[in-house]
């Protein structure tokens, strides 16, 4: 997304805490990258730091992107991992978007909170995962409305499967033995299912970053852009099927996740 944003002609402050071996070009002038963790609080103040000494004049765009997902189910998980699960996920963005307002403020500017097609439906063994992002879009459809008169504009991104890092970087409980033998057939259901899928070809997430830099380019924006065929399919399944409809058919896509071969 960093390249994108570069090629569209922006000037971009990105994070990582990675700093050492992201692979950018730090010759680039309109590039700034912040080694940090937007999840503790000295990482966020670092990014404040940067804006108030360097772009005091304002924000156009703030991308809310860092995320990770918590897999298990929520029997299995400590409570580190399900507080560290809305650190990264919901906490982050609330805060950093908090401390930023004023700078977008200044430019009337915009605010993209990276979602998923789980901020609008639960599944199973991704119930902090859908929780952390269920928050963050009860969070930003809020601040759409909340904003609007400041001129900042708000929007959602609501991204079905794409071929990033996200499985590989996915938090398993510690301990999966100590779990129940449904539990842990379930878990190894959801396994197979997950290789079943990194086993074929991967949609290229430029699609994404293509999209939210176009969208960072217009005048508006709408509140909620659902990105794959896979977000669109069950968007239309959660909200436009009768309710009862809808629980048995997603009862019955997780029962086939959970029972994967
Ligand atoms: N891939 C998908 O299928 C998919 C679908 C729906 C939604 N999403 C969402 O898309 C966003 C990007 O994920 P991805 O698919 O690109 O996964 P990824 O390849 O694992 O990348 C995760 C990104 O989040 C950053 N990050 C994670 N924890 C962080 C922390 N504590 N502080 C700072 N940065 C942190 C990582 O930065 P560093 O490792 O460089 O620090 C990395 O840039 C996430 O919000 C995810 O929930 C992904």
């Amino acid at each position: 997304m960093v390249d994108q944003f570069l090629s569209a002609g922006w000037h971009v402050l990105a994070t990582t805490r990675h700093a050492e071996a992201d692979g950018f070009d730090r010759s680039n002038v309109r590039l700034q990258i912040l080694s940090c963790n937007v999840a503790e609080s000295a990482g966020r103040e670092t990014i404040v730091q940067y804006v108030a000494e360097h772009w005091s004049e304002g924000v156009d765009c703030l991308i809310n992107n860092a995320g990770y997902g918590q897999a298990g189910p929520l029997e299995a998980l400590t409570e580190e991992q399900i507080r560290q699960q809305f650190e990264v996920n919901f906490f982050a963005p609330v805060l950093l978007t908090r401390d930023l307002l004023l700078y977008l403020r200044k430019v009337q500017g915009k605010i993209i909170n990276i979602s998923s097609v789980l901020g609008f439906v639960g599944m199973p063994m991704q119930s902090m995962y859908a929780a952390s992002k269920f928050a963050l879009e009860g969070l930003t459809e809020s601040l759409y409305y909340e904003l609007s008169a400041h001129g900042i504009k708000v929007c959602l991104i609501e991204p079905g499967g794409f071929r990033t890092q996200f499985a590989d970087n996915m938090v398993w409980p510690s301990d999966e033995k100590q779990t129940s033998p449904l539990y842990q057939q379930q878990m190894s259901g959801y396994r197979n299912c997950l290789e079943r899928v990194r086993a074929k070809p991967g949609k290229n997430p430029d699609e994404v970053a293509r999209i939210v830099v176009s969208l960072a380019n217009r005048n508006s924006m709408p509140l909620r852009v659902r990105i794959g065929d896979d977000t669109r399919v069950l968007y239309y399944l959660r909200r436009t099927l009768p309710q009862q409809v809808a629980d048995r058919v997603l009862r019955r896509i997780s029962g086939k996740i959970l029972e994967s071969k």
